[in-house]
């Protein structure tokens, strides 16, 4: 492929920043060493756009400052949700990864969770709250989420790298644990915890996507004894053991639903699907449309095991956003 100039979107304005921040620096980095020309746009907190420290200004259709693709390497709202997918879609400039539809549905708990739902793939059991129903019936709110048993995980519909989820071990933490949940979305989301190994499998592709080997998240000495904020980030807070310690059989498994996921929320481009296995069985937890995506993050890491290095991983990303931008240019709106 010839040397594409692009844009790597890096920041924004969710609480994921700073991860963005990090896996926009190894995106550009991979990209210069696969041979293209990154240009770094940085989204400050306040959502605007700088290019050296210049404001970028738009116009739709016209694309984004005389670049060839955009990368956009944000997490979470504002960035991983389909807005900034949209606000490209206008640009009509070509873009790695999920579209804007994929985007949302893949950000939102409860619609993911109800659209796999609808497909037969097992998951946890769940129940969503809304602020405003626990506001005005709490009582029938507290009842029904008290149907999941304990332990549970209450969690914000819409955010990433598990900021503002708590696990609730009885039942007088639930209003403290939904509230929380509140400060950061109207939407929340009950689970009942699964026991058992977490995995995670990243699937590439458009049409034919593949999925990577399984790796398995082996927590550190952390204090929650779940894969929070901390184990994330924090050294020593996890390790990747890949593949991931599971029967062959379930192996695969793990492979056909991570890529029957990405098919049915209708991804492009790459996306890592997360599962928790009980024994034998395998139950989808989510699905990130942009991971993190530093060089030893879990995507590049379970990519690199199954033999596509970094640079080659990004250069096969820019091309498939090439294929997606011509084939949809092809379709008569
Ligand atoms: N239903 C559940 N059962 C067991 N552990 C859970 C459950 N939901 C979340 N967790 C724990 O919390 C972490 C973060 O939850 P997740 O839904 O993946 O949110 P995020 O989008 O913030 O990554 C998981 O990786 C896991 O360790
Ligand atoms: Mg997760």
């Amino acid at each position: 492929m010839k040397p594409a100039r692009v844009a790597v979107l890096g920041g924004g304005r969710s609480s994921e920043h700073e991860v963005s921040l990090a896996s926009s620096a190894s995106v550009r980095e991979g990209l210069l060493e696969a041979g293209h020309e990154p240009i770094a746009i940085e989204i400050g907190r306040d959502g605007v756009w700088r290019r050296d420290g210049e404001e970028v200004a738009v116009t739709p259709g016209r694309g984004l400052d005389g670049v060839d693709v955009v990368f956009p390497v944000l997490h979470g709202p504002f960035g991983e949700d389909g807005t900034v997918q949209g606000l490209l879609e206008c640009l009509d400039v070509p873009y790695v990864g999920a579209g804007v539809l994929a985007s949302a549905l893949c950000m939102d708990k409860v619609m993911f969770k109800e659209v796999m739902a609808h497909a037969g793939i097992p998951q946890v059991e769940y129940r969503a709250v809304r602020e405003e129903s626990f506001a005005s019936e709490r009582d029938r709110v507290l009842a029904e989420v008290s149907g999941l048993g304990l332990p549970v995980f209450v969690k914000p519909a819409r955010l990433g790298s598990s900021v503002g989820i708590a696990r609730v071990l009885s039942a007088d933490e639930m209003p403290g644990a939904l509230a929380s949940a509140f400060e950061h979305d109207s939407l929340a989301i009950v689970e009942a915890a699964a026991r058992g190994l977490e995995v995670e499998c990243s699937v590439m592709g458009n049409d034919d996507p593949i999925a990577s080997q399984p790796g398995e998240i082996v927590l550190g000495a952390g204090e929650a004894g779940w894969y929070d904020y901390e184990a994330k980030y924090s050294p020593g807070g996890m390790r990747l053991v890949v593949p991931a310690r599971v029967p062959d059989r379930v192996c695969e498994r793990i492979q056909e639903i991570a890529v029957e996921a990405f098919r049915l929320s209708g991804c492009s481009g790459l996306a890592r699907v997360d599962f928790f296995i009980e024994g034998e069985r395998v139950l989808l937890n989510e699905l990130n449309t942009m991971p993190g995506f530093t060089t030893t993050s879990v995507f590049a890491a379970l990519f690199e095991a199954s033999g596509v290095a970094y640079a080659e991983l990004l250069d096969r990303l820019v091309q498939l956003a090439f294929e997606r931008h011509e084939g949809e240019a092809r379709v008569r709106h």
